[in-house]
């Protein structure tokens, strides 16, 4: 897999340690100076710790980019109460492969970053929810978890600091719906993967009913760097409101695909022509959905001036999401992304809730009924009105992860889909 080129990460923050060889083994990744930040934060104030985090402006890495601190600073400050870190490494927006990424590489840069995180927040237990299918990754993490144990960089009063910390990996079971932080929380606690109604959010009543941080793989895994440099030298990347770097995972019609750590704000076309390469084959561009399959799609046009933060791609229309960019070129039909969305989204609906539920069925016979030459053009307003009435209307967000690429969709491939109606009811 590809990542930028060396000059570049190496200054960076995630990828920081990626260039050296069998990273993933514990002495490695302490002689290059893995967990020197865990045993200085040992000695200073927990507060002091959140604040760096919150003044960095550091924003959830999951999809939503919700500033971490802010987050952190909604948590019960009682040392004494039980209450819960979880990381969530479900990685299931379709695109990402980001986290899966950097797991493999350097597992201990998320134990140390949840070791930090779990001593500001005053949490005595963690667990690390990873997608059911991410074996390898899992087995990795596995070991890395216990080689800190050994260490005695986990469990009980850790490198005499008086201060507890028990972590488990958890493998989930491959559903989608558990990389919804109460979905998550759920399947953890034995049941269901399903969602439930927010608020309470999880940082008051979470896991077993108690306070509970969720957050991405990405955003536990930056807060290392963010203590040894400080947030000062973080906000130096990105912009005022997105600051820092991102890892995004780009996939597609590109030379040169993979996972680059990049700072936000960066121009979507310097991505796609610099570090990527540029489109394959020469071929032209025709969209980008930059933010994994939840995200509205662009076309080249409005590809070519969008900057990758999450305040440009909103202004314009989608969001920043996980930072998945799939790239399309000329000879993709818009109306296959439309199929394999659809399918997707209806396949892993979690049923409670009837907009979600009839509705990513509906939009999936719609268009199925197009494909096989039954369908009508007004048949694409009413995609558009199914896919408006399941938005903001549910217990989670997936529902509104279907409709927003539909609406996308129609808004800017509307031809596109009228000509694919027509063609198919002259083949019929
Ligand atoms: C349908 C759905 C799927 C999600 N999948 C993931 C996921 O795979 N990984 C993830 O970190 N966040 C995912 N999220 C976001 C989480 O609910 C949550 O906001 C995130 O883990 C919080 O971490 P952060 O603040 O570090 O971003 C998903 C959200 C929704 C609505
Ligand atoms: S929106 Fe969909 S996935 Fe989310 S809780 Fe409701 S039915 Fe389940």
């Amino acid at each position: 897999m590809s990542i930028a080129n060396k000059a570049d990460y190496q200054n960076f923050t995630l990828l920081s340690y990626h260039h050296i060889p069998s990273v993933h083994h514990l002495e490695i990744f302490e002689e290059a100076g893995g967990y020197e930040m865990m045993k200085k934060c040992f000695t200073l104030d927990p507060e002091k710790i959140k604040e760096e985090v919150k003044n960095s402006g550091l924003r959830g890495r999951g999809g939503a980019g919700f500033p971490t601190g802010v987050k952190w600073g909604f948590f019960s400050k009682d040392r004494n109460q039980r209450k819960y870190l979880l990381c969530n490494a479900d990685e299931s927006e379709p695109g990402t492969f980001k986290d899966r990424y950097l797991l493999e590489i350097n597992p201990h840069i998320l134990v140390e970053g949840m070791i930090i995180s779990a001593f500001a927040l005053g949490t005595q237990r963690g667990y690390i929810y990873i997608r059911g299918e991410f074996y390898e990754q899992a087995m990795i993490l596995e070991k890395a978890v216990k080689d800190a144990y050994k260490r005695g960089y986990l469990g009980k009063n850790i490198l005499g600091s008086g201060f507890d910390f028990e972590l488990v990996v958890h493998r989930g079971a491959g559903a989608y719906i558990c990389g919804e932080e109460t979905g998550l929380i759920s399947s953890l606690e034995g049941q269901k993967g399903r969602p439930k109604l927010k608020p309470p959010f999880p940082a008051i009543k979470g896991y077993r009913g108690l306070p509970t941080i969720v957050n991405n793989v990405e955003t536990l895994a930056a807060v290392p760097w963010i203590m040894r440099c400080g947030a000062a030298a973080y906000k130096k990347w990105g912009t005022e409101k997105s600051p820092g770097t991102k890892l995004f995972s780009i996939s597609g019609d590109v030379n040169r695909p993979g996972v680059f750590e990049l700072p936000l704000g960066i121009p979507l076309i310097e991505v796609i022509e610099k570090h990527c390469e540029g489109v394959r084959e020469g071929n032209k561009l025709k969209a980008v959905i930059p933010g994994g399959s939840s995200a509205p799609i662009f076309t080249a046009e409005i590809a070519k001036e969008v900057r990758m933060d999450y305040e440009d791609i909103a202004q314009k229309g989608s969001m920043l999401g996980s930072g998945a960019i799939i790239v399309l070129d000329e000879t993709r039909s818009i109306p296959d992304i439309l199929k394999w969305t659809l399918e997707f989204y209806h396949h892993e609906s979690c049923g409670q809730c009837t907009p979600c539920r009839e509705g990513t069925g509906w939009m999936e016979k719609i268009f199925k009924r197009a494909e096989q030459g039954e369908g009508k053009l007004s048949d694409i307003e009413l995609l558009d009105k199914v896919a408006f009435n399941m938005r903001g209307r549910t217990i989670c967000a997936l529902s509104d992860a279907a409709a927003m690429p539909t609406q996308g969709i129609i808004k800017a491939f509307r031809g596109e889909l009228e000509s694919y109606i027509k063609i198919q009811m002259k083949n019929r």
